[in-house]
């Protein structure tokens, strides 16, 4: 067992935080209260090699394993998760499968530019009544020979107006229930696809959250992925890889959240010292520490095992469900040794608290989690 980081990891670790601290910190709080996407930021992150990460070099990508992609996403989601979520989407839930599953044309054409940052993309599984019971797609994408003809309603969907490629799950086959699935690679600017409202969010305000509608629109037979009925496989498969980004995500809010609380502890005095010598204050970093530092082993290793190819579904979900309350409940407790300084938005951490919250809810919610741990568990059995 080695718990070392390469120099290449270090290396990685250092670039994502030096680009956090000097690229994406000095719009941070203007971006979140004005729902502003970080477009510019994240051009520059494609040209860092940030948004394909995993991703062969033949494609445009880094090469980079699952852990640089893991030390990456904590350091861009401590300062800003609306970009670091654009990040997890665009690697995790778009260039994996593609890569993985897309054939060789799908992959000169969609996936190379996606691994660039050249353009960004986007996953649709959720729909306004089809949320974690994933499997009732009421979207439907009808075989006429030669392309689909798509319609329904995606909701909540990530980069949803930024993007420029969509990975659409839509029913097939109804009778076949969830293997009558589909994911279609559907291109923004096709007819009958209108990106809809934009939702004003608690937090990660500087992520464009979109719903989709398709209305009669053809998808062309070749940009399905996968065999005919693939569609559901393809979406569970890819989500399994995606918890690990938002584990790492959930991680980034908390440990820099901590990093502020335990830097302002030192800083501010109460009752002739420093907060920190109050034991109450000093407990409560160490608890977040401990937290954050469990939190950061599980994560990595799930992205160890996916890397060594083993099986990581229940590691993964275990990491998301355990960083993403560890988040929540560390951005609590940063706010809480702020004081009244914590409430407003110069010191960060009330952001951090309002971002923590949706790495409870989106890649399946906490209760979703248990599910496919407690399934995993008694299976094993
Ligand atoms: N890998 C491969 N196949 C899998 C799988 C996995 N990890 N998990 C399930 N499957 C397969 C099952 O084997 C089964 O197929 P077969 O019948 O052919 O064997 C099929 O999927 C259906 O599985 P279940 O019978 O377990 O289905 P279920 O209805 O009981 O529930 C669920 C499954 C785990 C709850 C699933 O619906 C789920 O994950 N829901 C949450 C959805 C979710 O995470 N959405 C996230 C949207 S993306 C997002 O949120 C992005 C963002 O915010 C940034
Ligand atoms: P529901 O499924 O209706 O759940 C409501 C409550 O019931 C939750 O607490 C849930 O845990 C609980 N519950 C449901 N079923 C069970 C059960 N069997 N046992 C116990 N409890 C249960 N989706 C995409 O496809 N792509 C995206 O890019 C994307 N981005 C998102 C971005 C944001 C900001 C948000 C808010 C959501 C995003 N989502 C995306 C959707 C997200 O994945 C869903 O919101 C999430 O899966 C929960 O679905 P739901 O909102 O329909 O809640």
């Amino acid at each position: 067992m080695n718990f070392q980081l390469t120099e290449e990891h270090l290396m990685i670790q250092q670039a994502a935080r030096d680009f956090a601290q000097n690229e994406l910190l000095p719009g941070v709080i203007d971006r979140d209260t004005h729902e502003k996407f970080p477009a510019e930021q994240i051009k520059k992150m494609g040209e860092l090699g940030f948004m394909g990460m995993m991703v062969d070099p033949k494609y445009g990508g880094a090469g980079l394993d699952t852990i640089s992609y893991v030390l990456a996403m904590e350091e861009i989601s401590k300062v800003d998760a609306s970009a670091s979520v654009c990040m997890s989407v665009n690697n995790s839930l778009v260039c994996w499968g593609l890569e993985k599953f897309g054939t060789e044309e799908q992959k000169q054409k969609y996936l190379v530019p996606l691994a660039k940052g050249e353009i960004i993309g986007a996953f649709c599984l959720s729909e306004p009544e089809a949320g974690s019971d994933a499997t009732s797609q009421k979207t439907t994408a009808i075989d006429m020979g030669d392309y689909y003809l798509l319609n329904g309603t995606k909701n909540w969907i990530t980069n949803g107006s930024s993007a420029s490629v969509y990975l659409v799950m839509a029913q097939t086959h109804p009778e076949k229930g969830h293997r009558g699935i589909n994911c279609l690679i559907v291109e923004r600017g096709m007819e009958g696809f209108v990106v809809g409202k934009k939702e004003e969010k608690m937090g990660i305000r500087g992520s464009d959250t979109h719903s989709l509608m398709f209305t009669d629109v053809k998808v062309p037979k070749q940009n399905r992925i996968g065999e005919d009925g693939f569609g559901f496989k393809f979406a569970m498969k890819t989500l399994s890889g995606g918890r690990i980004g938002i584990a790492a995500q959930a991680l980034g809010i908390a440990s820099g959240a901590y990093e502020l609380a335990l830097k302002y502890s030192k800083e501010r005095k109460a009752f002739g010292k420093e907060i920190y010598k109050h034991q109450a204050v000093a407990f409560k970093l160490a608890d977040m520490a401990t937290e954050i530092e469990a939190a950061r082993l599980m994560t990595l290793r799930a992205a160890w095992l996916k890397d060594q190819g083993l099986p990581f579904d229940k590691e993964s979900a275990m990491a998301k469900l355990f960083a993403s309350e560890v988040a929540m409940k560390t951005t609590i407790e940063a706010v809480q040794i702020h004081g009244g300084y914590g409430y407003v938005k110069e010191f960060h951490v009330e952001r951090l608290m309002r971002d923590a919250k949706i790495t409870q809810i989106y890649e399946g919610t906490s209760e979703i989690q248990r599910i496919v741990i407690s399934r995993a568990i008694l299976d094993q059995q």
